[in-house]
């Protein structure tokens, strides 16, 4: 599997940064990395990471199916998570999942028939403090009500 230049160079950083026989450690980071490039974790990339980092690629399967970040299935181009835990779910977190899902007209790991969006519910995102919290892509959006986040999806409609 062939990679950008800068992808394969962070790659071969990774290998080096853990201790000698604990490459497996860079398993996450890979798959995080990778995943941003190819879009999501297919099974040619859990492979070539498995190998990467002399683990089996069941050992990435297991890596995957904990942590909800990695995606096997291509996300829109705007991931839109809405926090529903405690202090997001004490300020609005659920009526403002109810109403993405409403307003964007899909479900949990759903996307939009035109690709641009994609919406997760997901645990603590360690905004509690500006609760309710939304992510899309890797931008934090605090103290988040349904207006805002209306203008959010229609600002992002515009971008494109
Ligand atoms: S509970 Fe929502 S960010 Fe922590």
């Amino acid at each position: 599997m062939t990679f950008s230049p800068a992808l394969e160079a962070r790659f071969a950083k990774l290998l080096t940064i853990y201790p000698e026989g604990r490459q497996r450690s860079a398993v996450v980071p890979m798959l995080m990395y990778a995943q941003d490039e190819v879009g999501c974790v297919t099974r040619e990339l859990v492979e070539e990471v498995a190998r990467r980092c002399g683990v089996q690629p069941m050992q990435v399967d297991e890596v995957i199916g904990y942590y909800s970040m990695l995606h096997t299935r291509p996300l829109g181009k705007y991931h839109i998570q809405v926090c529903t835990n405690i202090s997001c779910l004490l300020t609005g977190g659920e009526e403002l999942y109810e109403h993405a899902k409403k307003t964007l007209g899909i479900g949990h790991k759903e996307v939009t028939p035109d690709g641009l969006f994609s919406l997760e519910e997901v645990e603590c995102m360690g905004a509690c403090s500006w609760a309710p919290a939304v992510e899309v892509n890797y931008d934090f959006h605090h103290e988040v009500t349904c207006e805002k986040l209306d203008r959010l999806i229609e600002d992002l409609r515009k971008l494109k």
